[in-house]
């Protein structure tokens, strides 16, 4: 059985975790031959399957909304109800050469989260072996280690920006982290990066977040947002494209 490497991207709101997910994809699909999962778990904030030119048929609360209404309408035994949704989760898995994406999408129906949460905890579970790397673009803050929606991952990436808060919130999050899920390695990823930072930089030893690399501000990721466009074929010469490009280094030597 291969070993597939699974990373979260966590961070603070409008940290990042989108556009660097879709980056590290492009990165990773233009350097590495494997098999990549990308998962939209955010269910408040789905963007990532813009980012990266894909465009799902259907989102895993779509699966769910429909097996419910299913189960009400006909009599069906709880084996032939998890083959069901087994059956339409690959369907909605959609392909690209590059990559396949996963979207856990908006509940269809009005109340919390979990069994969104908890939906996405059984999907993550019995489709993970049949990828060589999942990159997992999380929901913002603590909800989804809270809820342990992966009680196993190998790389947790804690996306910060350069405020005091975030890192705050990075901080919660290690702590949420080492008491509720098991994980190898957390590291902090600081983004839009600019001006002097030493005042951040002095604070993280104290805090004891390791940092594995600085994304730059970057305008053309700006521009490309103003246009609506997706982040795959950005130019190669983009100041935050080189640090990730590092990033991936490190990260696929885990
Ligand atoms: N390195 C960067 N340089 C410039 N702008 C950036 C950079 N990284 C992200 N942004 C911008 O910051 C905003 C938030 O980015 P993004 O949507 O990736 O954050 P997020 O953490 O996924 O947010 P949410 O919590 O809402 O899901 C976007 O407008 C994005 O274009
Ligand atoms: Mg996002």
């Amino acid at each position: 059985m291969r070993k597939t490497l699974s990373i979260a991207i966590v961070g603070k709101g409008g940290a990042g975790k989108t556009v660097i997910t879709a980056l590290m994809a492009k990165v990773i699909s233009e350097n590495f031959d494997c098999k990549m999962l990308l998962i939209d778990a955010d269910p408040t904030h789905p963007h990532l399957s813009k980012l990266v030119d894909l465009n799902p048929s259907r989102t895993l609360e779509q699966i769910r909304s429909n097996v419910i209404q299913d189960t009400i309408n006909k009599e069906r035994s709880s084996q032939e109800i998890a083959e069901t949704i087994d059956f339409n989760v690959y369907d909605s898995i959609v392909e690209s050469k590059r990559f396949s994406l996963l979207s856990m999408g908006q509940p269809e129906t009005p109340g919390c989260f979990c069994p969104s949460n908890l939906l996405m905890k059984r999907v993550l579970k019995s489709i993970s072996n049949d990828f060589d790397l999942i990159l997992i673009d999380c929901e913002a803050g603590l909800e989804q280690i809270h809820r342990m929606v992966f009680d196993e991952i190998d790389l947790i990436l804690v996306i910060s920006d350069i405020s005091l808060r975030s890192i705050e919130t990075a901080v919660s999050i290690k702590k949420s982290a080492q008491k509720f899920i098991k994980f190898k390695k957390l590291y902090l990823v600081l983004n839009k990066v600019k001006g002097d930072i030493s005042f951040i930089l002095s604070k993280l030893d104290s805090y004891k977040l390791e940092l594995i690399a600085s994304i730059p501000e970057d305008n053309l990721i700006i521009e490309y947002e103003m246009l609506g466009k997706h982040m795959l074929d950005i130019d190669n010469e983009s100041i935050s494209l080189n640090s990730i490009r590092d990033l991936v280094k490190k990260v696929m030597i885990q």
